[in-house]
């Protein structure tokens, strides 16, 4: 059988219509918009095109888009005095520092300075200790995207084999979690692992963001797998091409001919990750005024 294309595009274009719905609602009884700050320090290109595209995506949905652009030698004090400005303004309800962080900043202390309230990312100890002790909690918006789309293709994940491949605190680490919590058995892999085509073999769902071009191949899946590529990695450019092609972790062609369904690269889960942030930032909102 033919395998499924998952088209994350649709999936984030319905989460987005319905985000919107929220957003206006949210507008009315509040008497202001919704809120979402994006921080960005420096000028790494790749993360210049993810903030003006959460920028657009945030006012399309009726929300208010606050952009914070700093230098790369911004000092941490600064920082972390714009985070905790934030953290006081009725006016924002989501805090988003996009990372990386430069290298001479503490990423983990800056993390830990954002209100758990407003943490639209799900980074903070606070939310991160929630989530595994299955408490309420802000979940970082690419593996709630994942879930979603899962939830949204097969229903009851219960007692499923599902291998997370990376162990990321945006990607890997919440996301084993999350299917932890919809009674899968959960596997997590990552660059020290010693067999990855033994351990992907039992795999029922594969969930993959390691940033390592067609690291899975196609005959590694369990035939009829679920295949969720998160991985967002840049190729050279072949002659001929100005920029490399997108392509993710999963050998895609050889995939298709193994599995069930399996999102695209680009086009799947990279495609939800900014519709699941509006998502956070208007229940982070409602939360907040409430
Ligand atoms: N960099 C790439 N993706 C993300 C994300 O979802 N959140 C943050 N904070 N930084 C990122």
């Amino acid at each position: 059988m033919a395998a499924e294309i998952i088209d994350g595009k649709a999936f984030a274009a319905k989460l987005r219509e319905r985000v919107g719905t929220h957003a206006a609602t949210f507008a009315e009884k509040a008497g202001r918009k919704a809120g979402l700050a994006v921080v960005l320090v420096g000028e790494d290109p790749a993360s210049q095109v993810y903030v003006r595209s959460k920028g657009k995506a945030t006012v399309a949905a009726g929300m208010e888009s606050f952009e914070y652009r700093l230098p790369a030698d911004t000092p941490q004090e600064e920082l972390v005095a714009l985070v905790r400005q934030l953290n006081a303004d009725r006016n924002v309800d989501g805090i988003l520092v996009q990372l990386p962080l430069p290298r001479h900043l503490d990423e983990k202390a800056v993390i830990a300075e954002i209100d758990p309230d407003k943490d639209v990312d799900g980074i903070t100890p606070a939310n991160a200790g929630r989530l595994v002790l299955g408490m309420d909690a802000l979940v970082s918006c690419t593996p709630l995207g994942c879930t979603m789309i899962l939830k949204d293709l097969i229903g009851d994940l219960s007692g499923l084999d599902a291998v997370v491949v990376g162990r990321s605190i945006l990607f890997g680490k919440p996301m084993a979690q999350l299917l932890l919590a919809e009674n899968c058995t959960v596997t997590m892999a990552h660059s020290r692992t010693r067999d990855l085509p033994e351990v992907l073999r039992r795999a029922d769902i594969v969930v993959a963001a390691v940033g390592v071009p067609f690291l899975i191949k196609g005959d590694w899946l369990k035939p009829g797998a679920i295949v969720l590529d998160g991985g967002i990695n840049r190729l050279d450019p072949e002659p001929g091409e100005e920029k490399g092609r997108i392509v993710g972790d999963v050998a895609y062609d050889e995939a298709l001919g193994h599995v069930r369904a399996i999102t695209p690269v680009p086009g799947g889960v990279g495609a939800t990750t900014i519709a699941v942030l509006l998502r956070n930032t208007i229940v982070a909102a409602y939360r907040n005024e409430g």
